[in-house]
C-alpha cells in the first residue's frame, strides 16, 4: 500500500513515522509519505490560502494550490486522478471514519490523503479532486493532521506483520468475529485487586464457556444482550 498525506506541516508525521507499527508496515514494502503542499504553490511567496469569497474570519486553502500540488506529485491530470485512487479529503462534515471504512481502505493499493488547514479546503477540492471527504469525528481539529495520523494508524495496524500479534487485530472492536460489536472485558493479574475480583468464568478453563460468555459481554455492549 502506498499512502501519500498532503499537508503544510509535514514535520507533524516524523514521530508518527517511528512508531512500531509503522515501522513494521514500512519494513514489508509499505509506503507512507508526506508532500508539502506548499512546495509547488504557483503562488508568490508561498502562498497557499486566500480570503473567502462572500466575507467573512479566516483564509481558505486554495484550489489552483491543490491542484499544483497532486500534478506535481504524479504527473496526470488531477482531475482524474481520483478515478485510480482514492485521494480522500479531511473536513469536520465529512463520512464518518469508522472500522468499515478503515477495513475498506486498507484493501486499497494507493490512497491519498488532504490535510486542511485554516477554515479548511475551497469546496472545489472535495467535489473536483477529492473521491471523499472524511471526517474522524463530529467535532473541530485545527488541522487535518491528526485525523490522517487517526485514519493511518487504523488502516496500517490491518496489513499483515503490523502488529507483533497476528491474531489482536481479527477479534477486537467492531469486527467481524464479534458481530460488529464492542470487545468484550479483559482482566489480568491480581486476581483479586482489593477484593475486586476476576470473573469465575476465565480462570474455570473451559474455553467453551469463556467463548460464550466473551460474546455475551460484547453483545451487551452492543445493547442486544
Ligand atoms: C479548523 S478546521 C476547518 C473547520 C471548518 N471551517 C468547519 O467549520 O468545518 C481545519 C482543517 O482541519 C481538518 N479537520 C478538523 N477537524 C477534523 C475532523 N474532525 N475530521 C477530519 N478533519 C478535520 C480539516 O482538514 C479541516 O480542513
Amino acid at each position: 500500500m502506498n499512502i501519500d498525506v498532503f499537508t503544510l506541516f509535514p514535520r507533524w508525521f516524523d514521530w508518527f513515522l517511528e512508531q512500531r507499527h509503522v515501522r513494521n508496515a514500512l519494513e514489508r514494502g509499505h509506503e507512507l509519505e508526506t508532500v508539502d503542499i506548499r512546495a509547488t504553490t504557483p503562488l508568490t511567496a508561498g502562498q497557499v490560502d486566500d480570503t473567502p469569497y462572500g466575507g467573512g474570519a479566516g483564509m481558505v486553502i486554495r484550489v489552483d494550490v491543490v491542484e499544483s500540488a497532486l500534478r506535481a506529485r504524479y504527473g496526470a491530470d488531477p482531475l482524474e486522478l481520483r478515478r485510480h485512487r482514492r485521494v480522500i479529503a479531511l473536513a469536520p462534515g465529512g463520512r464518518q471514519f469508522d472500522e468499515t471504512l478503515a477495513s475498506e481502505l486498507a484493501n486499497e493499493k494507493e490512497i491519498t490523503l488532504l490535510c486542511g488547514r485554516y477554515e479548511g479546503f475551497d469546496e472545489r477540492v472535495n467535489e473536483y479532486l477529492a473521491s471523499d471527504v472524511v471526517s474522524i469525528g463530529p467535532y473541530v481539529l485545527t488541522g487535518g493532521e491528526l485525523p490522517a495520523m487517526v485514519m493511518c494508524d487504523a488502516v496500517l495496524r490491518k496489513l499483515p506483520g503490523a502488529l507483533g500479534h497476528e491474531d489482536s487485530a481479527l477479534e477486537e472492536s467492531f469486527s467481524a468475529a464479534l458481530e460488529g460489536a464492542p470487545e468484550y472485558p479483559h482482566y489480568t493479574r491480581p486476581a483479586d485487586w482489593h477484593g475486586y475480583l476476576v470473573p469465575d468464568v476465565l480462570t474455570s478453563g473451559d474455553h467453551g464457556k469463556v467463548r460464550e460468555w466473551r460474546l455475551e459481554q460484547s453483545r451487551r455492549r452492543m445493547g442486544q444482550a
